[in-house]
C-alpha cells in the first residue's frame, strides 16, 4: 500500500469517526466497477480500524446519473446503520436514496478523488459554520443574487429547510456528501425571476466534462424555469447538455447557496461547489429531502459563481465572492 493510500485512509477513519458511528455498526459500501479501488479500499480497511462491520455491494458502472438502486441492493442498504456511496455516478435526486432516508438509515456519498479527500478532510468548524448557515436559509424569505455584471435574480424561499452540507452525517435519515462544504436551498417552484450573467472563470458542471467558463452567457429566468440560455460556444453547450436529457423539468431551478471551504479549489471537480463564497445555482431534479424541492428530472446541473453576491431578506451573506457574514467567521479549521 502506497503512503498516499494510507493518508487517504487517516481521512476516511476521520470522517467515519465525526460520524459517530459505534463498534458493531453495519457500514454498507455501494460501490461499482468505475470507482477508484483504492477509495473503496479504504472504506473497507478503516471501517474494520473502527470496529464497524463492514458490507460491500459491487454493481457494473452506471452509464447515466441518477440511476436507481436495484431492489435487493435497496433492501440491504436499508438494513445498515450508514450507507458509504461510493457509486462513481450521483443518484441523490433518486426514490431510491429517499426510501434509505425516510427508512431512518444514513448515506454518506463520496463522489471525491483520494486527492481531494486528505486536502478537505471534515473539521467539527465547517460542520459548526453549515449548521449556522442551514439556520439562516430556513429563516429567510427571499434569496437575491446580484453581480456588477449585471445578474439579478430574486427567489422566493418561505417555508423551505436550508440546507447545510459539511461532509458527515450524524443522525438516522441523514445525506451528506465527503468532503465537502456546501450551503443551499431549493426555491419555491415557480417563484425565481431575473437575469443570471455567468462570467470567464465560473464553472458549469455538466457531465462528464465540465466546463470552465470562457466567455460570458446570460440565462433569463422566468417563472422558476432557464426561459433562454444566451451567449456563444459555452452557451450552446450547456444548453444542449440540458436539451440532451428531452426533460422539460431540467430548466427547472433546483437550488442556490454557497459554498463554504476555504481550502477548495477549481482543478478539481467536485472541489467547486464548496470554494468558499462561491455562489451556487442548480437546474433540474431537487426531490432531496434535506431540500424539501418538488421537482423531478432526469438531470441535474450545478453554475458555479465566482465573483457574486448574496442577500437573504436583504441582509448581505455573500460579496463579490466572499462570505461577509458576521456570524459565518471561522477561525483555523484544522
Ligand atoms: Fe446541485
Amino acid at each position: 500500500m502506497s503512503l498516499y493510500r494510507l493518508e487517504a485512509l487517516r481521512s476516511i477513519r476521520k470522517i467515519l469517526s465525526l460520524c459517530e458511528l459505534q463498534p458493531g455498526d453495519i457500514l454498507a459500501i455501494y460501490t461499482d466497477t468505475g470507482k477508484s479501488p483504492a477509495l473503496v479500499e479504504g472504506f473497507f480497511g478503516a471501517a474494520l480500524a473502527l470496529e464497524l462491520e463492514p458490507l460491500m455491494l459491487t454493481i457494473p458502472a452506471p452509464h447515466r446519473m441518477l440511476q436507481e438502486p436495484s431492489p435487493p441492493a435497496l433492501l440491504a442498504m436499508k438494513g445498515a446503520k450508514m450507507v458509504a456511496d461510493l457509486s462513481s455516478e450521483q443518484w441523490l435526486y433518486t426514490n431510491g436514496l429517499n426510501e434509505i432516508l425516510d427508512s431512518g438509515g444514513r448515506v454518506l456519498q463520496v463522489l471525491s478523488t483520494e486527492h481531494t479527500l486528505v486536502k478537505m478532510t471534515p473539521t467539527e468548524a465547517l460542520v459548526q459554520r453549515a449548521q449556522r448557515v442551514a439556520k439562516m436559509l430556513t429563516k429567510a424569505k427571499e434569496i437575491r443574487i446580484t453581480s456588477d455584471n449585471g445578474t439579478d435574480v430574486v427567489a422566493n424561499v418561505e417555508g423551505r429547510n436550508g440546507w447545510g452540507q459539511d461532509g458527515i452525517a450524524r443522525v438516522p435519515g441523514e445525506w451528506d456528501s465527503t468532503p465537502s462544504s456546501i450551503f443551499a436551498c431549493a426555491p419555491i417552484e415557480g417563484s425565481v425571476e431575473g437575469t443570471l450573467v455567468v462570467e470567464p472563470g465560473d464553472f458549469v458542471w455538466t457531465t462528464p466534462k465540465e466546463i470552465l467558463v470562457s466567455e460570458q452567457m446570460t440565462i433569463k429566468l422566468k417563472k422558476g424555469r432557464a426561459a433562454e440560455i444566451q451567449g456563444r460556444a459555452d452557451a450552446r453547450m450547456t444548453g444542449s447538455w440540458l436539451a440532451s436529457f428531452g426533460d422539460p423539468n431540467s430548466y427547472v431551478v433546483a437550488h442556490t447557496g454557497f459554498g463554504g471551504d476555504p481550502r477548495a479549489s477549481i482543478d478539481q471537480a467536485q472541489e467547486v461547489e464548496s470554494i468558499e463564497g462561491c455562489i451556487n445555482f442548480a437546474l433540474g431534479a431537487n426531490i432531496f429531502r434535506g431540500l424539501g424541492g418538488k421537482n423531478k428530472a432526469k438531470s441535474h446541473l450545478d453554475i458555479m459563481l465566482m465573483k457574486q453576491s448574496m442577500f437573504l431578506d436583504d441582509e448581505c451573506v455573500v460579496k463579490d465572492g466572499k462570505i461577509v457574514h458576521p456570524e459565518l467567521a471561522i477561525g483555523p479549521i484544522q
